[in-house]
This record gives structure tokens, sequence and C-alpha cells, in this order.
């Protein structure tokens, strides 16, 4: 059977393949990513770690992650970073940028918040800083770039399909012209609303300044990198598999999303930061199959029977926590026809095999610190 290892490089080896004439852009040039050791930085990180060693020869992207450390320092940027392959740097991006930091960066990708429902209701108020005042200094950062008269390759602002907040029926598949149903008090406002107040920076920030600023709106990525303890739905229930015990669901398990696997989406993130146009939304995600949390339990023992010859099946349960299901949209669906047309995003990755890889991942990565 294949390990972690083999998974993860068959992803990046695939990912690089897709992404070539991108990267080749970004050649010899400087990239920030702040919140880089999270979920996507995992593949973000490595994509150009990747590249670098691989196919960049001597034009290589000199690649800096900004990142608070919140959940601790992951094996694998230590590993990186003790190669040589990047400059981490400790730093909470709500505060005032470093005073020693490069002028120079070509790129940035601005994803560092606490993403994790759970996490960012127990830390709003920091969620909401590192999406707004972390985003204001590195757009502020841009502005005198240019004043300096250096031209900024593309910035990329991670936003959410959580802007969409519990779209009417009639408006799944979620397109991004939809204004959004969402509530701006409620548990998961914070998270919610500062995207939202976010993108509106970006977009006036792009019109006003004339800057080239790209949103991305990730719909449910999974996959290697997202810790075993991050409390989204799939690391909880690789976590039940690996443990033998029965998945446990936290719903009546009737609410339905797409999930897109990692390295799909991660070719999109890329696209959207090079190709993107100034001040344009995109939603990055998968239109099908667009399941139920029951039928994804389903297919995660079906695919665990294969792998691990698991026995368990699916039990309902009540969430400790009182605000897990509030204002919990009923159903998240993107259109990505604007994606697939202006940037040639085209996911490949089906459910059933993003669901092999990701537990053949987990197999290898089951302990986490719970943070
Ligand atoms: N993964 C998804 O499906 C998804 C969906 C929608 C939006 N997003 C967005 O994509 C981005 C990345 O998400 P992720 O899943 O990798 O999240 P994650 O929680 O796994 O990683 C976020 C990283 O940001 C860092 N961080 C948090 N606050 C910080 C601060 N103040 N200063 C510096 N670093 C800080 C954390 O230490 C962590 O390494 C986020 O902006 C998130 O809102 C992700």
């Amino acid at each position: 059977m294949q390990n972690a290892h083999d998974i993860v490089t068959e992803d990046l080896n695939d990912i690089c393949q897709r992404l070539s004439p991108v990267l080749q852009e970004m050649n010899d040039s400087k990239l920030l990513i702040t919140g880089g050791a999270g979920f996507l930085g995992y593949y973000l990180v490595q994509v150009v770690d990747h590249w670098n060693r691989q196919f960049a020869g001597n034009a290589k992207i000199a690649l800096t992650v900004f990142d608070n450390l919140i959940r601790g320092l992951p094996q694998w940027l230590a590993e990186i970073e003790a190669r040589g392959g990047v400059q981490l740097v400790v730093h909470d991006i709500a505060k005032p940028l470093p005073a020693d930091m490069a002028d120079d960066f070509t790129w940035i990708i601005h994803a560092a918040t606490i993403a994790s429902p759970t996490y960012y209701r127990k830390h709003p108020i920091e969620t909401m800083d590192a999406n707004i005042n972390g985003l204001r200094q590195l757009l502020d950062y841009l502005l005198d770039q240019k004043q300096r008269g250096m031209l900024p390759g593309g910035f990329l602002f991670y936003s959410s399909s959580e802007v969409y907040g519990d779209p009417e029926p009639e408006a799944i598949p979620t397109a991004e012209d939809y204004y959004g149903r969402v509530s701006f008090t409620g548990p998961r406002a914070c998270y919610d609303e500062s995207k939202r107040y976010g993108e509106t920076l970006c977009v006036n920030f792009a019109r006003v300044h004339d800057l080239p600023l790209k949103i991305a709106r990730p719909f449910n990525n999974y996959g290697p990198g997202l810790k075993i303890t991050d409390r989204r739905v799939l690391p909880d229930f690789a976590r039940n598999v690996l443990a033998g015990e029965d998945i446990v669901m936290l719903s009546d398990g009737s609410p339905t999303r797409t999930f897109c696997y990692v390295a799909d989406a991660v070719v999109g993130y890329f696209k959207v930061l090079v190709k993107g146009g100034k001040g344009e939304a995109y939603n990055i995600g998968t239109e099908t199959p667009e399941i139920s949390m029951a039928e994804l339990a389903q297919r995660v023992v079906s695919v665990g029977k294969a792998l691990f010859d698991y026995q368990g099946s699916v039990q309902l349960a009540t969430s400790d926590e009182s605000a897990y299901l509030v204002d919990n949209p009923n159903r998240r669906c993107p259109r990505i026809d604007k994606a697939r047309k202006e940037l040639g995003y085209d996911p490949q990755i089906d459910i059933d095999e993003g669901l092999r890889r990701s537990l053949i991942w987990y197999k290898d990565n089951a302990e986490g610190t719970e943070a």
C-alpha cells in the first residue's frame, strides 16, 4: 500500500505539472505566504519547494512564510526551513509588519487566520484582526511599493465560501455574484463578516489604487495537511476510522457540501494569484457531487473498509459545543464556471480517490496536538 510520502510526492508532481506555466511566471521572484504553517500552507509551501528543487533551475522562487505558529511549528515546515527552502518568520499578522521585512515581495498570499469553526468561535477577535487589520497592513505595504515605482505581480486574499452564508435554494449552485445570506452577529460572524469586509477592502484598493488584488473563495477543501485534531469534519471522521471506532456524526447528517481535494484547490489558488483579474473573486471548489454529511460518512466507511478492513458504522451524536450547528449552512455548492473560463481551472480528483489519498495520509499523520 502507498504511504503518506508517496501520496504527497504524487500530488506535488501533479500540481507542478498542471501549474508549470503559472509557476514559470513566478520564477526568480519573491513570494510571501502568511499563515503558511496551516492546512493550505502545507501544499502551498511544498509546491514552491518542490518546484524550486525539481524544475526552477537557477530561477528559484524565494519563499518567506509569516505565521504566529499559534498551533505549533509543524515538522514538515521545520524540515524545509532547516535545509533553507523557506525563510520562516514567527509573526502575528494582526500586529504591525516586522520592521526588517523585505520591501520587494512580488507575490503575496494572505492565508493567515484561524479557519476552523470550533477554534474561531473560541478566538473571534483574533480571527477578525488577522482578516481585517492583517490584510490592511499588507495592502498598505503594496501601496508603498507602488509609490516607490515597484509593480507588484499579484496578491491573493483568502476569503471563503462562508461569505455566502446559508444561500436560498434557488442560489444553489452559488455563483460569485450572489450577495449572500449571512448573520452578522451570530457565532460564525467573526469569520464570515471579516471575510466579506476583507473582500470589500481588496475590491476598493484594487479600484482606487489600481493594484493586482485577487480573491479566492474556497469551498470545503480537504486532504493532506489538514491536522487530525482540526475539528473539521473529515479529520474527525478519519480519527474515528483510524481508532477503529464508529464514525460520530455531530448533526442529523442532512447538511450538504461539495468537497474539493486540496491538490485541485491549490492549482486553483496559484492560478487566481497569477492569472486572476484585478479586484475579482473566484469560487474554488468542485460542483459535484453535492453530498450530505451522512453520505460523506458512508463513503469514508467504504474507503476505510477497502484500505484497512475498517468495520465501523455511523452513529449520531450531539456536540459538547452549544454553538456547533448555529448558522451552519444547509447546503453549500459552488458554480465554478468563472474560474474554468478565465483561469482554466479544472478539478480532476473525484471524491472517492480524494478520500483514499486522505485516509492513507492520516494513517501516517494520526498524531496532532489539540490546538
Ligand atoms: N481549508 C478550507 O477549506 C478553507 C475554506 C474557506 C476559506 N479558507 C481560508 O484559507 C486560508 C487558509 O486556511 P487553512 O485551512 O489553511 O487554515 P489553518 O487554520 O489550517 O491555517 C491558518 C494558519 O494561519 C496561522 N495564523 C492564524 N492567525 C494568525 C495570525 N494572526 N498571524 C499569523 N499567522 C496566523 C495559523 O498558525 C495557521 O498556521 C484562511 O484564510 C481560511 O479562512 C480555507
